[in-house]
């Protein structure tokens, strides 16, 4: 399969694109993180990326790229837009006309974390910018019908050139939030079920089997490494004052049965990894 690859320099793109460029023909972009094998690509130059979406011969475009940050979101809407709406817009507009499927990853701050866990069919409420960003591109791709949304929480794990989970185990202390319920997925576990999934249209979760706070995901992942960095306990408001996080997102599909996999197996597959 001829893949494009939109977002590969980032932390989920990276992962992606370690496990898919070995079974398939895989185009990768980046925008600022140069990395070799890949292709420049600003998303906001319309003709480049319609010229390499729509010439460029794909059976499939995954888009991992965007603004991610969910306070570079709420303080910069315009640019939230820019970069997480629009693309898709004209990816769509370059595809019509082609067998190229498009995928989209989506997020589950679509949500607004009242409920206990979230379907694809529950009803989308976000509360930030970011959130409001990825429900807006996921209209504009499935008033399509052919093309498909998948919507994964939060995602933890090594990553070839943006290791930007552990970096935040870098230092002496990090932070991490105890009143954010989340179900974490492991990356690794996303580029074969990603392979599963992508022959569906609409919209699919794709979510991790356990349901932790930020802190426990943490320290679990501080002591599965043996870390000096000691794991600090906070409330979301004193480390994001200005950006509303959902307080519970729990993703579960009503359409399929593939789950991430259990933290400690996860755990222990990133302990490994981490020894060579
Ligand atoms: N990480 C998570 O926990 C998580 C959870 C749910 C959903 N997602 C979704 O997964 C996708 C990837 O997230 P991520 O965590 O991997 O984010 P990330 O590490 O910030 O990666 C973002 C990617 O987008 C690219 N990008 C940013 N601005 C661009 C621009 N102007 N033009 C072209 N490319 C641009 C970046 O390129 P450079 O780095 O080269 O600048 C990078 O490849 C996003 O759609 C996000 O909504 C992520």
């Amino acid at each position: 399969m001829r893949i494009l690859l939109l977002g590969a320099s980032g932390f989920v793109g990276g992962g992606l694109w370690t496990a898919l460029a070995d079974r398939h023909e895989v185009v990768g972009t980046f925008a600022t993180r140069r990395v070799p094998g890949l292709v420049p690509l600003d998303l906001r130059d319309e003709r480049a990326l319609a010229l390499l979406a729509g010439e460029g011969g794909f059976d499939l475009v995954v888009h991992a790229a965007g603004l991610v940050p969910l306070e570079a979101a709420e303080s910069d809407p315009v640019l939230a837009h820019a970069l997480n709406v629009r693309p898709v817009e004209v990816l769509l507009d370059s595809l019509r006309g082609s067998a190229a499927k498009l995928l989209l990853l989506s997020s589950d701050n679509v949500f607004d974390g009242t409920r206990p866990r979230y379907t694809e069919d529950d009803p989308r409420s976000p509360v930030n910018v970011y959130g409001r960003t990825k429900a807006a591109a996921e209209d504009l791709l499935l008033a399509d019908g052919t093309h498909l949304v998948v919507r994964i929480p939060l995602v933890f794990g090594r990553s070839p050139w943006a290791d930007t989970f552990l970096a935040r185990m870098a230092g002496p202390r990090t932070a991490a939030q105890t009143d954010l319920v989340c179900a974490p997925l492991y990356l690794p576990s996303l580029a074969p079920a990603l392979t599963r999934l992508w022959d569906r249209t609409g919209v699919v979760h794709y979510g991790g089997r356990e349901v932790v706070t930020r802190f426990e995901l943490m320290s679990r992942v501080q002591r599965a490494l043996g870390l000096p960095t000691r794991v600090v306990p906070v409330r979301d408001r004193e480390i994001h004052p200005d950006c509303r996080r959902p307080p519970r997102l729990v993703l579960r599909s009503a359409r399929h049965s593939l789950e991430g996999p259990d933290l400690d197996s996860a755990l222990a597959h990133l302990a490994a990894d981490a020894t060579g």
